[in-house]
């Protein structure tokens, strides 16, 4: 898949936004001013990969409320997890001539002939939080989100931290994202790549997705521990999938966070609750508060910006137990 970090324009690129919402014409003012009438308001077309996480419900609350302070109309949709139904929502925005689309994909394959036909539609394309893997890079502007393959290493290396001390084998499960999205498939290689160089006795002895879901998280856990009672750590890629195998863990006569050790991705709140009652271990932030950003870049491409970072990064952070209180009253999402 396409390697975001070829598009790496450091840290500047999380800076640029705020610099250039500030110099951006938006539709508003280039036609109040042109014409003397009333603003046009911008239309963007979102399509939101479904209601999955935390994660998920944060992004899309997000979404809205910056829409509605930008003074944006936002057309939302939400795909339930399926690529057709955002295929749908796409060709129904081109049809409705939004100004500005937007789609958080649900995988990386397979958007080359519809991102070509809002191209040839002239309607500009951004990405949140999730890449696509298309032949023509001109079919997005930008991307705005997280960069998952430092995620999966940031969690690598909180669960190193995590064991240090531990004497014996460590025999690691690990929840996998939805099959084909860039936050599994990046988060299982960065992950892969630090327990590579880490201790020869500690390995990955089963891997499976829970499909970022609570549920999925649950079920497949209780699998795991069927086939493999041996494990001792558990690496799971997102918040709510870890919630789900502490149940199983728990169901199990286990305790999470000491029999297994457990980290995950995200930060949502229920997350920071389950760190603080020491369930889970450590958590590698991805932010979902992606809609002011999208917001700005919307108005941007919209006034004919065409020259924005490629991929345009949030900024996170890790945390582990011992931060977990403190942090939790400031938490946003
Ligand atoms: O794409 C971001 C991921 O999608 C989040 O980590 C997960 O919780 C969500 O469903």
């Amino acid at each position: 898949m396409l390697n975001r970090r070829h598009f790496l324009t450091g840290t500047a690129a999380v800076a640029a936004t705020g610099a250039l919402a500030a110099c951006a014409k938006t539709n508003n003012t280039t036609s109040a001013s042109s014409t003397g009438g009333a603003a046009k308001t911008l239309t963007l077309g979102f399509s939101q990969v479904g209601s999955e996480s935390g994660w998920r419900a944060a992004n899309t609350q997000s979404v809205k409320d910056a829409a509605a302070a930008a003074g944006i109309n936002l057309k939302f949709s939400d795909a339930e997890q399926k690529q057709e139904n955002q295929i749908a929502a796409i060709r129904s925005y081109i049809q409705q001539k939004v100004d500005v689309i937007s789609f958080s994909p649900v995988v990386v394959t397979g958007w080359d002939t519809v991102l070509q036909e809002a191209k040839a539609a002239k309607i500009p394309v951004i990405l949140t939080d999730r890449s696509v893997d298309v032949s023509d890079p001109s079919l997005y502007v930008t991307l705005i989100g997280s960069d998952f393959e430092a995620e999966g290493e940031r969690a690598a290396h909180l669960m190193e931290h995590v064991l240090q001390g531990h004497t014996g084998p460590v025999n690691l499960a690990q929840l996998e994202g939805t099959t084909g999205s860039a936050p599994a498939i990046d988060r299982t290689k960065g992950f892969a790549k630090v327990m590579a160089a880490s201790d020869p006795t500690w390995k990955i002895v089963v891997t499976q997705t829970g499909n970022f879901t609570r549920d999925g998280g649950k079920q497949v856990m209780a699998a795991f521990l069927q086939s493999h009672p041996e494990i001792n750590a558990l690496f799971a890629q997102n918040d709510d999938m870890a919630l789900g195998a502490i149940q199983a863990i728990e169901a199990a006569g286990k305790k999470p966070g000491v029999d297994i050790k457990i980290v995950s991705c995200d930060g949502v709140h229920d997350g920071f609750v389950a760190m603080t009652q020491g369930k889970i271990n450590a958590i590698a932030e991805c932010n979902p508060l992606l809609g002011p950003q999208l917001m700005d870049a919307a108005k941007q491409v919209a006034a004919g910006k065409t020259d924005l970072p490629k991929w345009i990064k949030t900024k996170e952070s890790d945390f582990t137990q011992d931060q977990a209180a403190a942090a939790l009253p400031t938490r946003k999402y």
